[in-house]
Formats: structure tokens, sequence, C-alpha cells
């Protein structure tokens, strides 16, 4: 018998690269000897948690003896009514992140396809390689997923089919009537996952009514978070919404206390913040309006996102700028890992954080502050 610790674990283990975080602001400070450092890597709202959620928050931390309520009752229910449907559509996670493995954990065996993006959300991926399934990846169309291709690719063998919009990292939404097409227009078995991480940063009139399907019983399995416009990330709480029959099978796999007491508290409150949430909106839209231009100014090709960041084509590698960047005390995302040599993923930050950026950039670049 072998006495290799790898070889006792699963073999799909073996391809596993592990997610690789963003680095803490104060992590890099202390390795570069920089203070007042600009992060905007993680696609994080600037403005900081909702004000609603952190008024919520004092009075719960008394509770935290307590364990949560592993049902989470309160917040399932205030989903359920803001956006019509019964809590028991309603699934919690630790952050959506933990939703998209809980998929994947329930459906995919070695053998089964799980269809998805080429350049999207890493996660997919991992899902793909840690249960074994084939992984059925198709490329994405001038930067956006390419839904008559991704139809053909799905098989009687295909059990998940993931799909972001807005799209990570390139920012880029599919026209909703498209989208609500794709979704009518799949086999009955497979299950479609909409991950709508960056939803709420959609104008009206782009976002999908993903939600509609659902109501209709179709397996479609709709991932919202509290991380990005809510501005909850460092909490973990995201929820999924999908027809109860398969929230409940979602359920028997979940951990029992999976969403802590304070997120389930903050996220109920957070959802109420429709102030916060519009004040965000209005910062993102200047912002990439703003970090566009430059870009475009300083002759850098930008793809066109409804996202909270932009993924920008520095025209050399991407590493070697982002390791420059955060000399300058910037700290961006390299996007190599994701099939973008030269690109560079950024997140919109502050006004005042967005001009550092672009600052540091031109320095970086060799181009002349003005
Ligand atoms: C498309 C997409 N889905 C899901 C997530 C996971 O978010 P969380 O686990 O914080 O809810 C992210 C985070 O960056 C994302 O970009």
């Amino acid at each position: 018998m072998s006495h290799r610790l790898e070889d006792l674990a699963s073999p799909h283990l073996r391809g596993l690269i592990p997610y690789a975080p963003g680095k803490p602001i104060e992590e890099v400070e202390r390795e570069l000897g920089i203070r007042d450092s600009v992060k905007v890597a993680s696609n994080e709202n600037p403005l900081g948690p909702s004000p609603l959620a952190l008024a919520a928050l004092g009075p719960a931390l008394a509770g935290v003896h307590r364990y949560p309520d592993g049902g989470g009752h309160a917040l399932r229910h205030a989903l359920g009514r803001h956006w019509g449907v019964s809590p028991e559509e309603v699934l919690l996670g630790n952050g959506s992140n933990e939703l998209l493995e809980l998929v994947g954990r329930c459906f995919l065996l070695p053998g089964d396809e799980a269809v998805y993006a080429a350049q999207s959300f890493v996660v997919y991926d991992m899902v793909a390689q840690m249960t074994g399934a084939t992984k059925v990846v198709v490329p994405l169309r001038s930067l956006a997923h390419d839904l008559d291709a991704m139809r053909r690719a799905v098989t009687p063998r295909t059990k998940i089919v993931f799909l972001a919009n807005p799209n990570n990292p390139t920012g880029t939404a599919v026209p909703p009537a498209a989208i609500e097409a794709f979704l009518e227009g799949l086999p009955a078995e497979p299950v479609a996952v909409v991950d709508e991480a960056y939803y709420e940063y959609l104008p009206p009139e782009l976002r999908p009514d993903a939600l509609r399907l659902v109501r209709g019983g179709r397996r479609v399995l709709v991932l919202r978070t509290f991380s990005k416009i809510y501005g909850l990330a460092g909490l973990r709480i995201g929820y999924g919404i999908g027809p109860a029959d398969l929230v409940a099978l979602l359920n028997r796999l979940r951990a029992p206390f999976n969403t802590s007491s304070l997120a389930q508290v903050a996220a109920t409150a957070a959802l109420q913040d429709t102030q916060h949430v519009a004040r965000t909106r209005a910062l993102t839209e200047a912002g990439r309006k703003y970090l566009t231009e430059q870009f475009q100014a300083l002759g850098l090709s930008v793809a066109p996102s409804q996202a909270n960041f932009l993924l920008v084509d520095v025209g050399r590698p991407g590493v070697a700028v982002s390791e420059a960047l955060l000399r300058q005390g910037v700290i961006v995302r390299p996007m190599g890992g994701y099939g973008f040599p030269t690109h560079l993923r950024i997140s919109v930050g502050t006004a005042q954080e967005n001009e550092r950026c672009i600052a540091a950039l031109k320095a970086v670049l060799g181009i002349p502050p003005g």
C-alpha cells in the first residue's frame, strides 16, 4: 500500500488546483513596506457593508453562544417575500460558493457531464474536477456566453449547466430574452445553475427573469449572494432559489449550521437596505464609466461590463503588470489562470480608489500623468 497521503485521497483531487484568493491588504502592505494601499481585486463593495446590516449585528452579537437557526427561518421567509417565492424554494449557503459545491456533490459522478463556459467563474471547473465529472467547456464568443454552442454541448449525460450572468471575469451580460429562451430550450433532465452573483448591478432591462422558470417548475437553480452589492463578503452568506424538490434534495447534503447567526441577521437587514443598494449601483456605474474611458484613452481594450469590475487588456503579461501595480499599492487580479494572459480584472472602487488605480497604471505602463 502506498505511503503517499495524496494516494489515500479521492483520485479526482490530484488535478485540483486550490482557489487562489486575493492577498489580504495587511499582508501586502507588510511585505512591501507600503501603506494606504487600494484593494480592487475581489469585486467587493467599496462603500462597505450595508449600514442596516451593521446596526442589526450589534444586538445579535450577544447571542453568539447559541447555535444559529439551522433552517434560516427568518431569512428564508424574508427572501421568499422579497422574490415572490415560497420559503421552501429558498436555500441558504455559506456564500453562494458553498451552493455551487453542494449542487455538484448532489448530482455529479464520474461519467456525468458538467457544461460551462471556458472563461467563467473558476469554481464551476473545480466542482467538476472534485467530483470526477467530465468537463464540457464551451468557448466564449466575443467575451460573452455562447448560448447556442452551450445548448449544442448538452447531451443525455449532462447533469449540470453552469451559467454566470453577468459573467466573471468578463463582466459581460447576455440579453434576458436569450437566457430565458436558453433555459426553456434545455432538455428536462439537467439542472441549470444560473449564477447571478452580480444580478443587482444589472439595469432592470437587462435582468433575466429566471425566477419565472423556477415558479414554472423547471430545474433551474438561481444563485445570488450578499457578498457583492450588500457588502457582506466576510460574513459568507448567499442563497439559491429553485423548485422545492430540488431545494429539499440539496438540503439533505447541507451541513446543519452552514450559515452563521450573524450572517443570517445581517443578510435579513441588508435585504431591506434599498438605499445602500442604490448608492452602490450609482457609484459602480459612474466608476465603471470613468475607468472604461481612462483605459480607452490609454489605448487599452476593455470588455463591456455590467458588473462591478472590468476586464482590461494591458497588452503585456498581466502578472508582471499586477506585480508592478502592487508595488504602487494597488491590488488587482491578473487573469492568466482564466486564459487571459495579458488581462487584468479590476474591481470598481470609490472615485478616489479608481483615480489611484489609473495613476498607478499610467506609472507602470510608462505613460506620463495628466
Ligand atoms: C460569478 C460568481 N459566483 C459566485 C461567487 C461566490 O460568491 P460568494 O461565495 O461570496 O457568495 C463569485 C465570487 O466572486 C462570483 O464571481
